[in-house]
């Protein structure tokens, strides 16, 4: 971890007396996040929680007296960033002591989940250790620790930990910006051969309707325009609404469009299996509902496919994208894909090309398989040579990265609606966001943040969109 950087020589203004634990309603907490969207999220009610019992969040290590690592375990290179951070921490903790002053250390997020007190027993230096399905728990365990307890909490909570973590406060929504995720679904029970999460998060569980429905509605309430659900299987939620009728995300996706203020919906991450047909009539029936898809194939090999446990064929796949691009001819996909799974043989590889020629990306991540502790895929044969997987990963990227410059280049010259985020670096410059996702740069005199307004793309940055307000345009941003 970069930034838990560790000054030795504390400042006068960050003596012991301003962190002394005496001072409850002055302590600070720092909170560094890894991995997936869900792990912001967390991050942010963790904090709001927090905030409850009189912690303000800081965005350093060396200003704060409870440091929270919320970890991510899906490769083995995001695992070993813990550890890395812990070293310096244990620095940082020796040099405050000598100072007489405190540092509480957490360890957060997947990987407290799936090594609990390993954790405590390798790295001396923490003082809590605390599962996904805990959060809620955070404060008493924060208060045992404080009564000198090393504290391990990774048993999966009977109760809804969601009704227990203080929702966002207006001011905390209105600080982190107009858009918003908001955690619809959480856990797996796909079981890919390759993935930790179904250990991590443990069954899918799918949140209630009307919790979904009160909180995206208190985001709306204090600015939020742009909502994003999140789910490790996001499209697999289902729930139940009035008269007992079941719902499935297309259903909660229609009912949380009526929400006065929201003005856009996006959800991640899919499963192609999950994808019904309300669906896919979402992406038809709403404007709303911003035309990019998250739609990881992983593999295009229909033998690693079936190795990797994922239940479908490639031509499963592609036909489920013409279905998708059927519904919504501008619809934008954006994929995951594994090289070097084991078994994985150039032709086998070849066919993961082949599916990316075929579907087009707008954007992508690509991987090294890395095999994970107590998953399948890590007790295989035919384990790939790491020559091999770099090779492969690095024509894969090749590909895909032509593939998403040719897209943000068909951008040029077209109008798009834009919602505004924040100041750009230049004054008079503002940043928003393409329904592709993508930041677009405006000079756009006059605009406000959680306006949306037409904007004609002019250029292309590294990752970026260039654009100009339309002059013939309102803004659209109030409803
Ligand atoms: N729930 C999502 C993905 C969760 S993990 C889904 O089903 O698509 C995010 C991505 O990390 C996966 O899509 C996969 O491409 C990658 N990944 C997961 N486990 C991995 C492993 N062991 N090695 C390399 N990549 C992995
Ligand atoms: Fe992991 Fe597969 Fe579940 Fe996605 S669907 S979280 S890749 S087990
Ligand atoms: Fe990582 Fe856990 Fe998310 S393993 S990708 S933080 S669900």
């Amino acid at each position: 971890m970069d930034d838990i950087s560790i000054n030795n020589q504390p400042d006068e203004a960050s003596g012991p007396l301003t962190h002394s634990p005496a001072h409850a309603n002055t302590r600070k907490v720092y909170v560094k996040t890894y991995g997936c969207q869900m792990n912001v999220y967390d991050s942010q009610r963790m904090a709001d929680s927090l905030a409850a019992e009189g912690y303000s969040t800081t965005d350093t290590a060396d200003d704060a007296d409870l440091v929270l690592i919320n970890t991510c375990h899906i490769r083995e290179k995001a695992s070993e960033k813990l550890y890395s951070a812990l070293g310096r921490l244990r620095k940082m903790k020796d040099v405050r002591a000598k100072e007489g002053r405190e540092l509480t250390v957490g360890v957060a997020g997947c990987v407290a989940q799936a090594e609990g007190d390993e954790i405590t027993r390798r790295a001396p230096v923490v003082d809590l250790v605390v599962g996904p399905q805990t959060y809620h728990r955070l404060p008493q365990a924060l208060a045992r620790v404080r009564q000198g307890e090393r504290v391990v909490e990774t048993e999966y909570a009977i109760e809804d930990k969601f009704e227990h973590l203080p929702a966002p406060g207006k001011e905390q929504t209105r600080s982190r910006g107009v858009t918003a995720f908001l955690t619809v679904q959480e856990g797996c029970d796909k079981f890919c051969t390759f993935c930790v999460v179904p250990y991590t998060r443990g069954s899918e569980v799918s949140r209630p309707v009307a919790q979904i429905v009160r909180e995206a509605e208190k985001l709306a309430d204090a600015g939020v325009r742009e909502l994003t659900l999140l789910g490790q299987n996001v499209n697999a939620w289902h729930g139940e609404a009035a008269e007992g009728r079941e719902w499935g995300l297309g259903e909660l996706l229609y009912r949380l469009a009526e929400i006065p203020g929201i003005a856009r919906l996006r959800y991640v991450t899919s499963h192609p299996r999950d994808m019904d047909d309300t669906l896919i009539n979402a992406h038809r029936d709403l404007d709303m509902l911003m035309p990019y898809l998250h739609l990881p194939v992983q593999s295009g090999s229909d033998r690693i496919l079936k190795a990797m446990n994922r239940k479908h064929t490639a031509a499963d796949y592609l036909r489920l994208i013409e279905r998708i691009r059927g519904a919504r001819s501008d619809i934008a996909l954006s994929g995951d894909f594994i090289v070097g799974f084991p078994g994985e043989t150039d032709e086998d590889f070849e066919a993961t090309m082949q599916v990316v020629r075929d579907v087009t990306y707008a954007a992508a991540y690509s991987f090294k398989y890395s095999p994970r502790p107590g998953t399948p895929g890590a007790d295989m044969d035919g384990h790939v040579a790491e020559a091999v997987k770099d090779d492969r990963l690095q024509r894969l990227q090749a590909l895909l990265s032509e593939q998403q410059y040719a897209f943000q280049r068909s951008l040029i010259g077209k109008s798009m609606d834009v919602l505004i985020e924040k100041a750009g670096r230049v004054s008079g410059q503002m940043v928003g966001r393409s329904p592709w996702l993508q930041p677009v740069i405006i000079d756009v005199h006059g605009g406000r943040i959680g306006d949306i307004i037409n904007v004609r793309i002019i250029d292309t940055g590294t990752n970026s969109l260039i654009g100009v307000r339309e002059m013939n345009s309102a803004s659209n941003g109030t409803i």
